[in-house]
């Protein structure tokens, strides 16, 4: 296990639920898939580093035909994404979790449709690793959606104006730990999915620049 904050999130998997389940980060989850062609049947989704299971319940009402697996290393996260599941009255085809570790990926080549992961990729040691699995467990021609703290200044009027108190404190606690791990400009976010082989990457400022989207496509 690589990833020195899983006891953290497992203890404050509750107060990270309360403080993350709000309409401006769901509606951010739910971005993640909008290059993801909203028809067609049995496409799945993985969503890396899924924690307590909103982001992919958020992506899955606006794809209600996909199917998500919600994976994660810490089992009180998954705990609560099976209680949010079963409140959401979806199934676990539709939503499964699933303990693992990102850096080994418990699935086969080509087994998904689209790889996501929000606020996950900057508090790991080594990025490249999970783009690599991420990268093979894609098929050819699917896609990967990253948000992630972004480097430079944020707009702190915007975050001000922002009239959920849970959801400021959510960005100014992503701001110490991005500060403590990483932050993505641009170019670090673009040319680190390039060098794990996707193409049409891009990347898109978010949240008063707070965030950052980072896209590709398998080739
Ligand atoms: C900042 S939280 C994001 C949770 C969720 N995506 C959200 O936005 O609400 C990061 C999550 O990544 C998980 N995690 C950290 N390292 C991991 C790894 N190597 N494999 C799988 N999950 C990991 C943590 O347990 C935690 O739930």
């Amino acid at each position: 296990m690589q990833f020195p904050n899983d006891l953290t999130f497992s203890y404050f998997a509750r107060f990270y639920a309360w403080m993350t389940e709000n309409p401006i980060w769901l509606a951010n989850s739910a971005r993640l898939l909008k290059d993801l062609p909203n028809s067609g049947a049995s496409v799945r989704v993985l969503d890396l580093g899924a924690g307590p299971g909103n982001s992919a319940l958020a992506m899955g009402r606006h794809h209600p035909q996909r199917a998500f697996i919600a994976l994660d290393l810490a089992l009180p996260m998954l705990e609560l994404a099976h209680r949010t599941r079963a409140e959401a009255g979806w199934s676990l085809d539709r939503l499964s979790p699933l303990q693992a570790d990102a850096f080994r990926l418990p699935l086969t080549d080509a087994s998904v449709d689209a790889v996501t992961a929000h606020s996950f990729l900057y508090m790991l040691p080594n990025v490249d690793g999970v783009l690599a699995e991420a990268y093979r467990v894609l098929r050819p021609g699917g896609i990967v959606a990253f948000l992630e703290p972004r480097a430079g200044t944020p707009d702190w009027g915007w975050l001000l104006r922002q009239p959920s108190f849970p959801f400021i404190l959510s960005i100014v606690l992503w701001r110490i730990f991005s500060r403590l791990h990483r932050r993505f400009s641009s170019t670090a976010l673009e040319t680190a999915l390039c060098r794990a082989g996707f193409h049409r990457v891009r990347t898109e400022d978010t949240l008063g620049n707070f965030g950052l989207f980072g896209r590709g496509q398998k080739p």
